[in-house]
């Protein structure tokens, strides 16, 4: 019997951005082991033909097992918290769960010598920018513990490399949006605190009213401007680079987004023209820590990966998200 290829651990692979991708690779022939426990992610969200392993990734046992049993090629590590406003409130929940419980996957992986890492990065790492698009050069000055826990897992990471030979791509995302366009998996979390879900909610008339966080920023109609990211094409970014480390790569980072920018009031009105509902909004007070323009410079992703997004409009972001939500789960995998 030939050999079966080595598998790629995915550590988070049953929440919204490592389900998208588990089914992406799954369609491109990789053998998959998600390693998730649940406390964000849904069991339901993992399709049929991989391995799932629920606990973790700061158990050193369970990794020792999971390393032993199934000899990764790669890890990509997904797994995170990802509530801004709460990594402020409550930074020691953040560090340790987004830099100190992967040390123990990295030891792991040291020891089984896995030595490829794709890294769920994020342009908050940039903090507030100094200019607009941002490339990769931009300093890095992470204004919150979310930011700054993955800033210094990159870090961590850059050392890994000196000492043991890791090679990492940190993918630095930036607004992550939309749903698998047939509506099997999407976006649930809860709480909900992200815009196209939201506006989306209210469409529904699961909430009531959008509040529109902030109306006198510096833009041309005065709300935020955000890059968002398709998560089908932060999926196949995450599989170039793995080819990319594939091919002998050295760590770098990319950062991924369209290089378009679009506000607060473009996406409602867009939502309110894919839903055919009005959506009442009210206007209140900023949100603490939102930069006015957060736009990418997709150009390095070009590149080093050969990635381009293909979805850059939050048109077709929105259109999938609202599919997932009207469908037959609801936009909710329990309950
Ligand atoms: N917004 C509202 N009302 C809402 C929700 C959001 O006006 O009810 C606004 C926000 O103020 C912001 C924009 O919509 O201007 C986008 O907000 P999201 O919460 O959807 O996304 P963020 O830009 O705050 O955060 C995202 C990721 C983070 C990541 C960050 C990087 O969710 O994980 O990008 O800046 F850190």
């Amino acid at each position: 019997m030939a050999d079966l290829k080595a598998p790629l651990l995915i550590t988070g692979g049953a929440g919204y951005i490592g389900s998208h991708t588990v089914q992406y690779l799954l369609k491109q022939g990789e053998r998959l082991v998600v390693l998730d426990n649940l406390v964000f992610g849904h069991r339901e969200a993992l399709p049929e033909g991989v391995v799932f392993v629920e606990g973790d990734m700061a158990d050193a046992a369970l990794m020792e097992r999971v390393f032993a049993e199934h000899r990764p090629e790669a890890v990509l590590h997904f797994a995170a918290f990802a509530y801004v406003g709460e990594s402020v409130t409550d930074p020691l929940k953040y560090y340790r769960n987004n830099l100190a419980a992967p040390l123990t996957l990295l030891e792991t992986m040291s020891k089984f010598g896995c030595h490829r890492f794709i890294f769920s990065s994020t342009c908050a790492t940039y903090g507030d920018p100094v200019k607009v698009p941002i490339d990769e050069t931009h300093p890095q000055a992470p204004v919150n513990p979310y930011g700054a826990s993955k800033w210094m897992l990159e870090r961590v990471l850059r050392d890994c490399e000196r000492a043991w030979g890791l090679k990492s791509v940190f993918l630095r995302y930036f607004n992550a949006s939309g749903c698998d366009a047939e509506g099997r998996i999407g976006e649930d979390h809860d709480p909900e605190t992200h815009l196209i879900p939201r506006v989306l909610m209210v469409a529904k008339g699961e909430i009531e009213k959008m509040t529109i966080f902030g109306t006198d920023y510096p833009t041309p109609d005065g709300t935020c401007i955000r890059d968002y990211i398709h998560v089908n094409d932060l999926a196949s970014a995450h599989a170039l680079a793995l080819e990319y480390l594939r091919g002998g790569g050295e760590t770098t980072a990319v950062n991924l987004g369209t290089g378009r920018g679009f506000s607060v009031k473009e996406i409602i009105a867009t939502a309110e023209e894919v839903t055919g509902k009005t959506i009442p909004v009210e206007y209140g007070e900023r949100r603490a820590g939102d930069p006015a323009e957060l736009i990418c410079d997709p150009a390095k992703a070009k590149a080093v990966l050969g990635w381009e997004a293909v979805n850059k409009e939050p048109r077709s972001h929105i259109e999938s998200a609202w599919k997932w939500m009207t469908g037959p789960r609801g936009g909710r995998y329990e309950g």
